[in-house]
């Protein structure tokens, strides 16, 4: 089957692209919005869902740890910003918590579209779950894609959103499983005088391009 649409594929490294969106907390331009913030961009398919509600409340009860990091929350689906408003009630009362960033209305599934967030093979005219994390220069660092009924682990982005911001402070990289307060891989691109220089906790070499530092500090 075609799409009728047609349909951007965002990669790595590529500029988010900037729209204008009505939201459950009024009109906003997205870079504008933004600043100098990371941003955590998701999709979900569809209003007064199930799966949904219980990730839009997880989104929300997390509200002081995406502050902790400078990040910026925003959801869309293409529902209107009406109906947003009526479930964002539902969600409340259901989760126990109050929706503390803004929902997008999408209902012509232009940004949608612009972000590749509709696989017309999976749900054709919803949105499915994607979730991207966008840096202060308005570069997509990551994207998942999860199917419509399988909830998502926002810890996971959290965790990514740490490894990301630490990368890009420090020159490490983090290995798998990392979460923050873990050694950390020193990037193989520096060598060992550099790194002697960089880390004055040392660093241990398993192999020459295999080598542990204790996480940096600040
Ligand atoms: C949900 O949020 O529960 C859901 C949405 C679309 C398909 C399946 C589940």
């Amino acid at each position: 089957m075609t799409a009728t649409l047609e349909e951007k594929t965002l990669r790595l490294g590529d500029t988010a692209p900037d729209f204008k969106a009505d939201t459950t907390e009024g009109s906003i331009n997205f870079h504008e919005w933004a600043g100098d913030n990371w941003v955590v961009f998701f999709s979900h398919p569809k209003d007064f869902t199930p799966v949904c509600t219980t990730e839009l409340g997880a989104v929300a009860k997390l509200g002081d740890d995406w502050k902790k990091r400078g990040v910026k929350v925003l959801a869309l689906s293409v529902d209107s910003v009406e109906d947003h408003k009526k479930w964002i009630g539902d969600i409340e009362e259901t989760q126990n918590v109050k929706i503390n960033f803004p929902i997008i209305g999408d209902k012509d599934r232009s940004i949608a579209m612009s972000y590749g967030m509709i696989h017309p093979e999976a749900l054709a005219t919803a949105t499915v779950r994607t979730v991207f994390v966008i840096d202060p220069a308005k570069k997509v660092r990551l994207y998942i894609t999860y199917p419509a009924p399988t909830g998502r682990n926002f810890n996971e982005i959290l965790r990514v959103v740490d490894a990301l911001q630490l990368t890009d402070k420090h020159a490490v990289a983090t290995p798998v499983n990392w979460k923050n307060g873990d050694d950390c891989i020193v990037v193989p691109s520096l060598s060992d005088e550099e790194a002697k220089k960089k880390f004055p906790k040392g660093f241990k070499t398993l192999k020459p391009y295999l080598r542990i530092t204790p996480q940096p500090e600040g």
